[in-house]
C-alpha cells in the first residue's frame, strides 16, 4: 500500500497534491465551466488511452475551451503522472477548465486550467462482481448535451445520493417515454430476447469508452447487438449490466426492487465480463513484457 502523497501535474508543474491550488475565480469552481476524463491504468498499461483523449478533445471543442496541449503531449503526461504514482491499478483524472477570470458568464480567459492526477483505482470486489448490484430509475433531469463529459455533474450527484439512500449502487435515467438512457456515471446494457441492447449514442448519453470496448468484444464473440432505445419493462428482458472505466462490466440484478431475470448475473453478461478481464490481463502482460525489454 502506497502511503506517500500523490504527485499531480497542474498547469505545467509537478507538485504534491496538497500544494496544488487553483484561483477562486477559476471558472471550474464558479461555473462548472470545464470538462474531464477518467482513464484506467493496469500495471502501467492504459485502457483505451487514445479514445479517452479524443473524447476530451471533442468535449473541450464543444465548450470552446482550447486544449493547451496536443493529444500526444497529453498521452505522454498521463504516462509521466502514472510513473510518479505507480499504483498497481490506477485511475488518471484529467480536468480542463476555461481558466480564471473576474466572474462574468461570458468571460473568455486565455489560460485554461489543466490538471492531471492519479489515484488508486478501487475496482468492484469479487462479491459485487459475482453477485451483481441493484439499481433504481429516476426521471432524467439533466441538460441536453450529455454527450459532453462536462464537470457539471449536479444531477448525477443527486441521483447517486438517492441511489445510496435506497440501498442501490446506481441510478439510471429514464427519458419521457420510459426508455433507460444510462446511469449516473455508467452506461447501461440489457439482454433482450438474446440480443445485447443499449441506447444509441447521441446527446442523451455519454458515449462511454467502456461501452465501445464492450461492443467490440461482443462483436468478436459473435453476440448479436442492437443499439436502440429500450425499456426495463420489456417482457423479454433477461439480463442487465452497467459499464464504466471504474466498474468495467458489472451485472445489475435488481431494478427498482424487481429482480432482473432470475436475479443472478446472466450468461451473456458473464461472457462479456470474462472477455473484458481477459483483455485487461493481456494489456498487463504486454506492459510487463515492454518493461522487461526496457522500452
Ligand atoms: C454519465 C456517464 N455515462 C457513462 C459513463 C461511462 O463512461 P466511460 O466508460 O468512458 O468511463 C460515465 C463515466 O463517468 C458517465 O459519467
Amino acid at each position: 500500500m502506497r502511503t506517500t502523497e500523490p504527485i499531480v501535474w497542474l498547469n505545467g508543474v509537478f507538485l504534491p497534491l496538497s500544494q496544488a491550488c487553483v484561483p477562486v475565480e477559476d471558472r471550474g469552481f464558479q461555473f462548472a465551466d470545464g470538462v474531464y476524463e477518467v482513464i484506467a491504468c493496469f500495471g502501467g498499461a492504459f485502457l483505451d488511452l487514445e479514445p479517452h483523449l479524443a473524447r476530451l478533445e471533442r468535449s473541450a471543442r464543444a465548450l470552446e475551451i482550447p486544449l493547451p496541449l496536443s493529444r500526444d503531449k497529453l498521452a505522454l503526461l498521463c504516462r509521466e503522472v502514472y510513473a510518479r504514482n505507480p499504483w498497481p491499478e490506477a485511475m488518471i483524472y484529467i480536468q480542463l477548465t476555461r481558466g480564471a477570470a473576474p466572474r462574468a458568464h461570458a468571460a473568455s480567459p486565455t489560460n485554461p486550467t489543466l490538471l492531471i492526477m492519479a489515484r488508486a483505482l478501487c475496482l468492484a470486489d469479487g462479491q459485487r462482481l459475482a453477485k451483481g448490484v441493484a439499481g433504481i430509475t429516476l426521471a432524467d433531469i439533466r441538460w441536453r448535451r450529455c454527450d459532453i463529459k462536462s464537470i457539471a455533474l449536479l444531477a448525477n450527484v443527486l441521483a447517486r445520493r438517492e441511489a445510496e439512500r435506497r440501498g442501490a449502487y446506481e441510478a439510471f435515467w429514464l427519458d419521457e417515454h420510459g426508455h433507460l438512457l444510462e446511469g449516473a456515471a455508467t452506461n447501461a446494457f440489457a439482454v433482450i430476447g438474446g440480443v445485447l441492447t443499449t441506447h444509441p449514442e447521441g446527446p442523451q448519453i455519454l458515449g462511454g469508452i467502456t461501452r465501445n470496448r464492450v461492443l467490440r468484444l461482443a462483436a468478436e464473440l459473435g453476440i448479436p447487438v442492437r443499439e436502440r432505445p429500450w425499456s426495463p419493462l420489456e417482457p423479454a428482458l433477461q439480463e442487465m449490466f452497467l459499464t464504466s472505466t471504474t466498474n468495467l462490466v458489472l451485472p445489475v440484478v435488481k431494478l427498482d426492487g424487481r429482480l432482473i431475470g432470475n436475479g443472478r448475473p446472466g450468461p451473456i453478461t458473464r461472457k462479456l465480463q470474462e472477455a473484458m478481464h481477459a483483455f485487461i490481463a493481456e494489456l498487463r502482460s504486454r506492459a510487463r513484457a515492454r518493461a522487461a525489454r526496457g522500452s
